[in-house]
């Protein structure tokens, strides 16, 4: 059986690319290679989020399971005078992401390795986003949501994207049973992206 692209040393042999990416007006690059999440190209659900993606300036922003990079680096694009922190457990993806930040010219990201929140342990944010590894299996995705409120800063968000036939309104009740309320705010392709805010208690 293939490994998996969230193994943490991927051992498959290398076999880097460059995808050219171009999204709300801005033009991109990426490295990639063999063992990381979509290697060929942008992933759809991932263009979707961040076609969706409302940020402003001066944000903090996390980009949880970066892989090469695509959603922070976009986001540190996107939001003007703001700071990203990208992580991922995947060694490989983590070394892409740090590489892909400097190509791009993006100094406002930096990129931890690690397991879910436990890079960003002591941190709040304006904006979780993360497009979740679903074949890492229900327990992961569901620390994704449930440890979110304590990484969020009042009125911060959420984000995730889903395929439709990969769990998205499952998704949904998950997180609205975590925060009260989650959207849609987005579909196409198969997909959903979903929003949900942390309001005060
Ligand atoms: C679906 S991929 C998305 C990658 C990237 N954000 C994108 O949109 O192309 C999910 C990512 O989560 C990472 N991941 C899986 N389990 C993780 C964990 N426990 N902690 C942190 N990252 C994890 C995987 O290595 C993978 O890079």
């Amino acid at each position: 059986m293939g490994e998996h692209y969230f193994a943490q040393r991927p051992k498959a042999m290398r076999r880097p690319e460059q995808i050219r990416f171009e999204v709300r007006g801005h033009a991109f690059t990426f490295r990639t290679d063999a063992g990381v999440f979509s290697r060929g190209e942008i992933d759809r659900g991932t263009e979707l989020l961040l076609a969706a993606l409302e940020i402003g300036p001066c944000e903090l922003i996390l980009d949880l399971g970066c892989g090469y990079g695509v959603i922070g680096i976009v986001a540190a694009r996107l939001s003007e005078g703001g700071r990203i922190i990208m992580t991922d457990v995947n060694e490989r993806a983590v070394a892409l992401a740090r590489t892909n930040v400097a190509a791009n010219g993006i100094d406002n990201a930096e990129v931890r390795l690690g397991n879910l929140y436990e890079p960003v342990a002591d941190m709040a944010f304006d904006h979780i986003v993360c497009n979740p590894p679903i074949r890492a299996g229900r327990g992961v995705v569901d620390r994704i949501v449930s440890e979110a409120p304590a990484h969020l800063l009042e009125g911060g968000s959420l984000w995730l994207v889903a395929r439709t036939r990969q769990g998205a309104d499952s998704l949904r009740h998950r997180m609205a049973a975590t925060f009260g309320a989650a959207d849609i705010v987005k579909r196409g392709s198969g997909f959903k992206v979903l929003r949900t805010t942390k309001r005060p208690p």
